[in-house]
């Protein structure tokens, strides 16, 4: 059973449930439901983030909403954004949200799997032979890279705008140690798959990705079964269209990670399949699809909550240590999808196209054969 407060139980699973902008409220609601049905120690407190928290409270990231993440044992996460908030200062931008969240709670590994799912090989604009069996794992470095460069807000915008200015920057940095841990969550991931890393830079070009290079070289010597090696991210934007399946781990900063991890969904049909981990050096994650907020079809009832829900089930695997649980969530998705069922973006002819909803009811009913 679902509990719906925080309470002092300490056996009990602490869920954090941050639904956001646009379509997050709809796809986590279902995400939860499935959650609910599978018969776990699991309490979830909600609260308001993005640009729904800026409505409330005036902050995008309300301090009471950071608590909650900070105290909860995982975050399940839905999306911010909405291209009415373009105008705010960046700092109150809804997307802030998010990027503080991973800054405050050190969610340095962001995984994002990328697996094609037999029955939607033909949802994907690739020939299905490119892309049948395509089973990559994105590892995202996620709290430093030019996101997180200096100076940040270093002037006060005027509806978003700097009018006047000659120029605008952002600083690209690395650290040793953030380029080493994230080197070792690739090596370790490779270790449980088919132990190959691509590490993805732009040292042709900039120092920061040479650095980059070197370090993932250096560590990627404590791992002498894992073969590494190094791609341009360029390269690597036209191989992943041209031979998805080369790629097994993939690492790379954060910036080129935003870029390629889109990339990389879309290659499986939907970037509504797609779900993903953010994880700080004790597990402890956030957990939230790949895709944005998509304000143009939020309310409608018929977003595809399936990267919502798997990234519940990815929860359960990297936080919460419920690996069965996981398994029977993958499990009904891949059922749900035999069955036929489709929201709007997989939909094709032959198929039974479902709404938001439906989709999450079909996933608790086949939890429960
Ligand atoms: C993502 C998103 C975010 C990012 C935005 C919403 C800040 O695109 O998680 O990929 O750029 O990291
Ligand atoms: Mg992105």
């Amino acid at each position: 059973m679902l509990k719906k407060t925080l309470s002092k139980n300490w056996n009990r699973m602490k869920i954090a449930v941050l639904p956001g902008d646009g379509i997050g409220k709809e796809i986590v609601a279902q995400a939860v439901k499935v959650l609910g049905a599978l018969d776990l120690n699991l309490e979830t407190e909600t609260a308001l983030v993005g640009g729904a928290a800026y409505e409330a409270h005036g902050h995008p990231l309300p301090d009471a909403t950071l608590q909650l993440a900070k105290h909860a044992d995982a975050i399940l996460f839905g999306a911010v954004g909405d291209w009415k908030y373009d105008c705010l200062e960046r700092s109150l931008r809804p997307e802030q949200a998010i990027l503080g969240l991973r800054k405050h709670l050190g969610l340095f590994a962001n995984l994002r799997p990328a697996i094609c799912y037999e029955e939607l090989v033909g949802a994907s604009s690739l020939k299905p032979e490119l892309i049948a069996g395509l089973d990559l794992l994105i590892i995202r470095e996620l709290t430093g890279d030019i996101y997180f460069g200096q100076p940040r807000g270093r002037r006060t915008a005027v509806d978003g705008h700097f009018p006047g200015s000659e120029e605008a920057f952002d600083t690209m940095r690395y650290s040793r140690p953030e380029i080493e841990r994230i080197a070792h969550v690739a090596f370790q991931a490779a270790r449980k798959r088919s132990k190959r890393v691509t590490s993805v830079d732009k040292s042709n070009v900039l120092e920061t990705f040479q650095f980059w290079r070197d370090v993932v070289t250096e560590v990627g010597q404590q791992y002498p079964d894992v073969m590494l090696d190094h791609m341009y991210v360029d390269n690597a934007a036209m191989q992943l269209v041209r031979a998805p399946k080369k790629f097994d781990v993939v690492v790379t900063g954060n910036m080129f990670g935003d870029i390629l991890s889109d990339e990389a969904a879309m290659l499986t049909g939907s970037i509504g399949m797609l779900p993903s981990a953010s994880l700080n050096a004790s597990n402890k994650g956030l957990y939230e699809p790949s895709h944005g907020s998509a304000p143009d079809i939020a309310g409608k009832g018929i977003a595809n909550p399936l990267a919502t829900i798997l990234s519940a089930a990815m929860m359960l695997r990297y936080s919460l240590n419920q690996i069965e649980a996981a398994d029977r969530i993958e499990a009904a998705v891949k059922s749900v999808l035999s069955q036929g069922l489709r929201t709007a973006d997989i939909h094709s002819d032959n198929t039974i196209r479902v709404g938001t909803s439906e989709m999450g009811e079909a996933v608790v009913k086949a939890l429960k054969n």
